[in-house]
């Protein structure tokens, strides 16, 4: 979690730092602050509770020139919301910024007495006192003496007092990367601060060192000698990591996925069928396992759960979807002859980080779908097939989660076409109803006026019940998702059939129920079940294919979607329960973009 952030060149310190800051805020928005070289090379700190504005507001009284400076956005994890708590931290010639966690700090607070002379709850002052009792004005020596005394995950950004103009920098699992340019080095814990300045950049790999100077950026080892990263290049530009005349970022970003559906599916078609000869994904990998493990967090174990319900039925192998922060520790089943499908927006995110390694451990080949380039999770797969959604930067994943269903769709289709599962026409066809899903999606979002009016009676209800069948299930539990996260309504989902074991008790007059009718194979059940809920009183918000007949008394309210395959309306749901979060969130008045207690990338266990 945590966004951090370090410049040394050219251009106002302050400023570069905060913009960046505010590109980052999405990884954490409890407190922030800076520490910047002062004209006298003394190191400055403001630091402060709440967001990056308040931050830029104490700001404002900064006048002195700096150069060289260090920022950081906070998601608490050690030690509450407090400005003692928020970075930097100093303790005598060092200053550090810090994300992830150091897991012996209390081990390390009795070895180096630290007892009584600590300002913050945090760890991270713990790994600056450290660091400052060790320093023996040789930055780079002192890190190294530094890194074995760690254990946990870390991304630091360091300045030494004594070293003006210089930021030495260093990492275990958290995320860092970094670019030289014309207008001096950055470094950043993700790639939407540098986007501004540059394209190219270099994923500082794990226990080396980066200073970073105005004229230059150096990679040593461990042992001191000189490192090489590796560079590389990203495709977004400026515009895709700006709100672009939308409110708020979730809405562009919902509004952005027929473009990324393009971008993910397009290229990688060949005479109408899914082909990863550019993704270097061959085929044998698909031939030869004997069941697929399906892992992730969030809405991208969501993403996994549709493809499950795809796959199965299409492949005739087991297909399992776990939460990757439970398969760690559930012993799982794999083998050299599982196949471990990874999936992560990010790329960071560190449960499942810890879940590929562990499959990889137990002889299983993993594919990962991944949406940043060159992340953590992309580099340790043995496969990736990157999706191309762009910069996501609203915390509720929306382009995110639909162009990792059209990933996993291809995956699906390819596989049954190795596997003999399905012809070449019948591929074709599948890929031809993928493609349709662009326009069915454009179409829902024509609709969005409407949707938010469908939204306004569930604003001032505590709870909503989200029901489907089959893929429809699947479905609802992303819808659930979206609305609690953002409109911070009670909002669960339930296999429609399972209601009348427990769940049916809650449902009482006027509880909003969505309920996902579009699964023609069980859509005479599911009318049933939307029966059932109507019968005790429940605001039922339908939502059916075009075509489908449904009584005019069975809903309140009635959303259509195009008339797909059954497989495929996930695409436009995946809309429609965007739309419904997003304006929930919107008339209740709450940060869409950037809601309580959550952080974008999940770099914490
Ligand atoms: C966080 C985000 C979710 C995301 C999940 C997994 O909880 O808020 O939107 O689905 O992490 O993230 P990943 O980057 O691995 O897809």
């Amino acid at each position: 979690m945590c966004g951090i952030i370090g410049y040394t060149g050219p251009l106002q310190a302050k400023d570069v730092l905060l913009n960046g800051l505010s590109q980052l805020e999405y990884r954490g928005y409890d407190s922030a602050g800076i520490a910047y070289f002062g004209p006298e090379t003394d190191v400055h700190v403001v630091k402060t509770t709440g967001k990056v504005a308040q931050l830029r507001e104490l700001c404002k009284s900064v006048r002195e020139e700096s150069h060289c400076g260090i920022g950081h956005t906070r998601w608490a994890t050690h030690g509450g919301v407090t400005v003692e708590n928020a970075h930097p931290h100093q303790a005598g010639k060092v200053t550090l910024i810090h994300n992830g966690i150091i897991e012996n700090y209390h081990q390390l607070t009795v070895d180096f007495q630290l007892e009584g002379k600590l300002i913050s709850q945090t760890d991270s002052e713990v790994a600056a006192r450290v660091l400052d009792a060790i320093y023996d004005g040789d930055p780079l020596a002192s890190i190294r003496r530094l890194i074995p005394l760690l254990e946990g995950s870390y991304g630091f950004c360091i300045l030494f007092s004594d070293h003006p103009g210089e930021i030495y920098a260093v990492r275990n699992v958290s995320p860092l990367v970094a670019a030289y340019t014309h207008s001096g080095s950055i470094i950043a814990s993700d790639l939407t601060a540098l986007i501004p300045y540059t394209k190219k950049y270099a994923v500082v790999p794990e226990n080396k060192i980066v200073r970073l100077t105005p004229y230059r950026m150096e990679f040593y080892e461990m042992d001191g000698q000189p490192a090489r990263p590796e560079f590389l290049e990203v495709n977004w530009d400026t515009d895709a990591a700006m709100k672009n005349g939308f409110p708020h970022f979730m809405l562009k970003e919902i509004h952005e996925q027929p473009e990324a559906l393009k971008n993910t599916i397009l290229p990688r078609l060949s005479r109408g069928l899914p082909d990863f000869g550019e993704d270097k994904i061959p085929d044998a990998l698909f031939a030869r396992c004997s069941q697929i493990r399906i892992v992730a967090c969030g809405t991208a174990m969501h993403a996994g759960m549709v493809a499950r319900a795809v796959m199965e039925p299409l492949l005739r192998i087991p297909v399992l979807v776990s939460v990757a922060s439970e398969f760690r520790y559930e012993d799982p089943l794999v083998s050299e002859e599982t196949l471990t499908i990874v999936i992560s927006q990010s790329g960071e995110t560190i449960d499942t980080l810890a879940a590929l390694r562990l499959a990889k451990e137990l002889g299983s080949r993993v594919l990962s779908v991944v949406n940043v380039k060159g992340s953590t999770i992309a580099r340790e797969s043995d496969f990736v097939l990157y999706t191309h959604a762009g910069p996501e930067i609203a915390v509720a994943s929306t382009k995110a989660y639909s162009v990792q269903l059209a990933a996993l769709y291809m995956i699906a289709c390819r596989m049954a076409l190795v596997r003999g599962k399905m012809t070449e026409e019948e591929g074709a066809a599948f890929m031809k109803d993928l493609l349709d899903v662009i326009p069915a999606m454009e179409e829902m979002l024509r609709q969005s006026e409407e949707i938010k009016n469908i939204v306004r009676p569930l604003v001032d209800k505590p709870d909503a019940f989200f029901i489907g069948r089959n893929l429809d299930y699947a479905f609802s539990l992303e819808g659930a998702l979206k609305l609690k996260e953002i409109s911070y309504i009670h909002a669960d989902a339930y296999a429609a059939g399972e209601l009348k074991h427990g769940t049916i008790a809650l449902i009482a007059d006027q509880v909003p129920v969505i309920a996902l009718a579009t699964q023609d194979r069980v859509f005479s059940k599911m009318i049933s079940n939307v029966r059932e809920v109507k019968a005790r009183g429940a605001y039922v918000i339908l939502i059916t294919k075009n075509g489908a007949e449904a009584a005019a008394d069975l809903a309140d309210v009635r959303i259509r979607i195009p008339d797909l395959h059954d497989r495929f309306t996930v695409f436009p749901i995946a809309v429609v329960l965007q739309l419904i979060a997003y304006y929930a969130s919107l008339l209740k008045g709450l940060d869409v973009d950037q809601p309580r207690n959550l952080a974008k990338s999940v770099t914490v266990e």
